[in-house]
């Protein structure tokens, strides 16, 4: 079989490492790709958002399967194209079509959706262009800190926490404005949730799904989540207080109910869902809906899966989910990513990566992987960054002992490794899974 996987960042690398790995897999794709999964496969030049770029690429190579990483291609249609086009209709797709992307590409929609289907979230209301007088009577009932949502995709930087009503107020006036152009011509406001965030996924035909391994990632660029947000600094799955309880009521109270949503709506939904949950005393609420993968979460979460990955692709993108069961290692695997100085503002790029060229070389069959997510490689063959997030350093550690002995292991792992590479301006958060490991004491 041969695999197209869209995108080009370590959630990406990750897929493709684990599309590899299937016996079924005899060619792999990526578009573009990076040089992370130039050594899984192919990279084929283009942007995933140019739907001729795609169709030649699936088209010129026999691809059987498409796994779309990113949410913009989705929201922006990809699957409706190829289901319109008769060369293509008949190719696997792993991705929802524009109706079912709305869940991330409209807040508003995705609350609305919520509403609807009594599935818990902060309490909301959306206002557009004109319905300042609205909002700001509206943010008068709530209590600080005050939550203001673009509606649309703003590049993971459409959500703002104000602190006070003035800050609010004055948010809300520049968001209506244009702030974030057209993604903040509606926004949503809504209510404040305390509590801890995991991030839960599933692969869905529309029907049945496959709960994957939950991940915790880390937001904030400073070690203590201080700072800036940014991409995400670092994963952790398993996340001990997301057990067996904590699951069964979001498959009650979310899974569930949001499958039933969609299917009672007529949308039909064939992709991964990312659940973006706070555990507010126990119980799950959402934060957001994805409808993508999560990074970093998924340069964790790829390296616990134990069963054919392809295969739960093929059945969910063929509606056969039914039946199909993921086997997930009960190692735990922290992730932490390497960005370049200066991140999340303007940094430099085209800086060498050097060290123990093994680590990048993706030949990984041990306990540490390394997954590109903003590297490149020129024709002097010399690795340089690239981007904001760079590398993704992912270790596996054995589940002997407890929990917390067992993410501790992975922070020796993850962190001694990290030292074997090199780059100008190298930073990362050291304090990856320490609160995991206080968590459990
Ligand atoms: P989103 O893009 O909707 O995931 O929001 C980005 C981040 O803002 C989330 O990961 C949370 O940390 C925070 N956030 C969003 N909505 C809320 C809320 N209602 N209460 C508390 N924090 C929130
Ligand atoms: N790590 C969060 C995200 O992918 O949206």
């Amino acid at each position: 079989m041969k695999a197209l996987v869209l995108g080009g960042g370590g959630r990406e690398h990750a897929i493709a490492w684990k599309i590899k790995q299937s016996w079924d897999c005899d060619k792999l794709y990526s578009l573009p790709g990076n040089p992370g999964t130039a050594q899984v496969g192919t990279n084929i030049a283009g942007d995933p958002n140019d739907f001729q770029a795609v169709r030649k690429a699936v088209l010129d190579n026999g691809i059987d399967i498409v796994v779309v990483g990113p949410e913009e291609p989705l929201v922006r249609g990809l699957r409706d194209r190829f289901e319109e086009d008769s060369d293509l209709k008949d190719v696997m797709f792993v991705g929802p079509g524009a109706a079912g992307a709305a869940l991330e590409g409209s807040k508003r929609f995705a609350k609305e959706f919520m509403e609807r289907h009594n599935i818990p979230t902060a309490a909301f209301r959306s206002f557009s262009a004109g319905q300042n007088a609205e909002a700001d009577s509206f943010l008068k009932t709530l209590k600080p800190p005050y939550v203001l949502k673009a509606d649309g995709l703003a590049g993971g930087k459409g959500v703002l926490i104000c602190n006070s009503l003035e800050q609010a107020e004055e948010e809300v006036e520049k968001m209506l404005g244009g702030k974030f152009g057209k993604a903040s011509s509606t926004i949503v406001i809504e209510e404040f949730l305390s509590g801890i965030e995991v991030s839960m996924f599933i692969l869905t035909d529309g029907k049945s799904y496959l709960m994957l391994p939950e991940a915790k990632d880390y937001k904030r660029i400073g070690d203590g989540d201080t700072g800036l947000n940014t991409g995400g600094m670092g994963a952790v799955s398993p996340v001990p207080f997301a057990d067996e309880e904590f699951k069964n009521k979001v498959k009650s109270r979310i899974i569930e109910p949001t499958l039933k949503g969609l299917a009672e709506e007529n949308i039909p939904y064939k992709g991964f869902i990312f659940l973006g949950l706070m555990n507010c005393g126990g119980d799950p609420y959402v934060i957001e809906y994805n409808v993508r993968m999560g990074d970093p979460e998924t340069e964790a979460v790829m390296t616990r899966i134990d069963s054919d990955f392809l295969s739960h692709l093929c059945a969910c993108a063929k509606g056969t989910l039914e039946g199909e069961k993921l086997e997930i290692s009960e190692d735990a695997a922290l992730t932490v990513v390497c960005v370049s100085g200066g991140y999340p503002g303007s940094y430099p790029k085209a800086k060498k990566i050097t060290g123990d060229p093994t680590l990048f070389s993706n030949s990984f069959t041990g306990p540490v992987k390394v997954f590109h997510s903003g590297t490149k490689e020129p024709e002097d063959g010399n690795l340089v960054t690239s981007g904001g997030r760079v590398l993704a350093i992912t270790a596996n550690s054995p589940a002997e002992g407890s929990v917390k002995e067992t993410i501790e292991k992975g922070r020796c792992l993850a962190y001694s490794h990290i030292q074997r590479i090199k780059f100008e301006g190298k930073y990362f958060r050291n304090d990856i899974g320490l609160d995991i490991i206080r968590y459990c004491k």
